[in-house]
């Protein structure tokens, strides 16, 4: 190997530990759409999307980011033409909120057990302005049932052709930190969406995925 292919491994080996590299992918972009939040990463108190409007859906709670509540707009229209209308219930929710949320859980059932279906504050994806919850129109009920309506199929089905995932999956629990809930959509883009959904993994195992991949890359550019 030439020397200088040799030196640029050694200073890419030492991008990749030091993990500068990792700040430069997506998902490190608190404003990108794929911004991983969850239990391991936060985001501050103070995070408020620049962008958030109200989606012109049936339903209440519609706030979210310019680019996801288009999306869900023709997400709903398509639902509606496919015979399975939506509603939503709860969209953009700011830090104190999810405050109030999730202390209202932990005085009813206790921490361990909302835990498992509350975000503490500084962790929801609804702070982001990229999640929604939906039912089927008229209900405000988020449960696992859902999954089993035609609603609840068809999002399934198709929510990643407008950008969207369902988050928090069947049988992740322990990779996602939540129960199953087939309500929480979550926008990422179509393409990204796409991938994630025909891949079956939850977000967190496609996007660990996709990084091994890029530093694959660049290594093997480097060499070859
Ligand atoms: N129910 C989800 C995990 C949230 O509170 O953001
Ligand atoms: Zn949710």
């Amino acid at each position: 190997m030439a020397l200088e292919k040799i030196i640029a491994v050694i200073a890419l080996s030492a991008t990749l530990l030091d993990g500068s590299l990792d700040a430069a992918m997506p998902d490190k972009n608190i404003d990108g759409s794929v911004f991983i939040i969850n239990r391991q990463h936060s985001v501050s108190r103070r995070y408020v999307p620049s962008d958030l409007r109200k989606a012109e859906t049936y339903g209440v709670s519609q706030q979210m980011r310019t680019e996801a509540a288009t999306a869900l707009e023709q997400l709903f229209e398509a639902a509606k033409e496919a015979g399975v209308p939506l509603s939503t219930v709860s969209g953009y929710r700011s830090y104190s909120k999810q405050a109030t949320i999730y202390q209202r859980k932990v005085d009813s059932i206790g921490r361990k057990a909302a835990d498992r279906i509350s975000a503490r504050p500084g962790t929801s994806e609804h702070q982001l302005g990229l999640a929604m919850d939906i039912a089927k129109k008229g209900a405000s009920s988020l449960t696992t049932a859902f999954a089993n309506t035609p609603q609840g199929q068809w999002v399934m089905e198709n929510a990643h052709r407008y950008g969207f995932i369902i988050r928090y999956l069947k049988d992740y629990e322990d990779v996602t930190g939540y129960s199953y809930e087939p309500w929480h959509i979550r926008y990422v883009g179509v393409e990204q969406a796409t991938a994630i959904y025909e891949s079956g993994l939850p977000m967190e195992l496609y996007m660990s995925g996709y990084r091994l991949e890029i530093y694959d890359y660049l290594i093997h550019q480097v060499i070859e």
